[in-house]
């Protein structure tokens, strides 16, 4: 983000500070939002078919493929993916199937391996995809003839600020990646993430519709509730600054201590220093960003109840390799993992909510206007009727 663009957004939310309000929608402009959205097994179909499949998607961080052979596991909608880091040092993605009779090639979450066996027949295939080997292959000539037919199926992937992107159907996407990530890919690049180590990553299978996660990631009206103890401490309560960039978005959590910055000279101004950044790469990844930390979660439906949510860490190398800020980061992390608990409380309270049949649809407040912002990109990506324009 260059300075002009903190500038403008740190005054902005001084002028809420001051003003004792937020980033809102128009008057009169509360979003309802049907709870068939969460709970139709058709919706979601419908959002494989025309989001999941066809869309660019974050999925993992290179610090996460360190060495030739490191490999991590997916599965987006009913596509089992493997990405994996070759000798060429390039980060590939496979559909993690093999292409004897089809078993799931690799099924540990994340490793290191030389080549891949299949557990059934063990066919053998390489870090780029190539078939290896078939054991007795002369019960296969034609496979044995021209192996070259039967690697892997590779997918379209790419490298972006330290972010491994992935299709799921097959294809290149519609728009460059960089178009397709607009601003929120250049604050990325900006922000320096492909130097940062991963650390604490975790996988973990929930019981709710993967929309819930974001919708309680998207707004700080929560905090002096839900974080009373941890965060509502540190963060103003209830105010930030929501820019969307086609459907990705960015949220700006401002500190308690941004109201110093008022006797502080512009030029001296930091954004990140001052706040907490919020990213949605839609439609799966958020991203938190913290001075020289991020938390980063990729997330998967797994059927129209249950989400696969796949957390990491961020550090910063510097601070990694440092002794002597040992503490302050792992102090920093203990606080994540703390508020991660507290918002899944939330969301997993939510979806028994939803079940209950109480409430036909969710109401999101002015101030919750990320989160409708969300979801009627989602809509929009379904019905494929035009975006809602962007704000920046
Ligand atoms: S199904 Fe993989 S080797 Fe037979
Ligand atoms: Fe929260």
């Amino acid at each position: 983000m260059d300075h002009a663009t903190e500038v403008r957004i740190i005054n902005e939310l001084l002028e809420f500070e001051e003003q004792r309000t937020t980033d809102m929608a128009g008057q009169d402009r509360e979003h309802h939002n049907p709870v068939a959205a969460y709970t139709d097994p058709e919706r979601l179909d419908a959002e494989l078919d025309r989001i999941w499949y066809r869309r660019p998607m974050a999925v993992a961080h290179i610090a996460e493929f360190p060495s030739a052979g490191s490999f991590k596991t997916l599965e987006v909608g009913k596509v089992p993916i493997l990405v994996v880091r070759g000798k060429d040092d390039r980060i590939r993605a496979f559909v993690n199937v093999c292409r004897h009779r089809g078993t799931v090639l690799v099924e540990d979450e994340c490793g290191k391996a030389n080549a891949f066996a299949c557990p059934y027949h063990a066919w053998t295939f390489g870090q780029d995809g190539a078939l290896r080997h078939v054991p007795d292959d002369f019960g296969f000539p034609g496979v044995a003839a021209d192996k070259s037919e039967f690697g892997l199926r590779e997918l379209w992937s790419q490298v972006h600020a330290g972010f491994v992107y992935v299709q799921a159907d097959g294809n290149a996407p519609e728009h460059e990646l960089v178009d397709w990530l607009d601003e929120v890919g250049s604050d990325l690049q900006g922000l320096g993430l492909d130097d940062y180590v991963a650390l604490a990553p975790s996988t973990v299978r929930h019981p709710v519709n993967w929309k819930l996660p974001f919708d309680i990631f998207l707004e700080n009206y929560h905090t002096k509730f839900t974080h009373r103890s941890t965060i509502y401490p540190v963060f103003l309560s209830n105010v930030a600054k929501f820019d969307a960039f086609g459907p990705h978005i960015r949220c700006v959590l401002p500190r308690r201590e941004i109201t110093e910055l008022r006797h502080i000279d512009e030029s001296k101004w930091d954004l990140v220093e001052q706040s907490t950044l919020l990213y949605v790469v839609w439609p799966n990844t958020m991203i938190a960003v913290l001075p020289e930390h991020a938390a980063v979660w990729h997330v998967y439906p797994d059927g129209v109840g249950h989400t696969r949510m796949n957390f990491y860490a961020l550090v910063a190398r510097r601070l990694y390799e440092s002794e002597s800020e040992k503490e302050t980061w792992e102090k920093s992390l203990k606080v994540v993992q703390k508020v991660k608990r507290e918002d899944a409380e939330r969301f997993l309270s939510i979806q028994r909510g939803l079940d209950s049949g109480a409430n036909p649809a969710l109401t999101f407040g002015r101030y919750e206007k990320a989160i409708a912002w969300f979801h009627q990109s989602i809509e929009a990506a379904i019905t494929e009727a035009p975006a809602p324009s962007s704000t920046h």
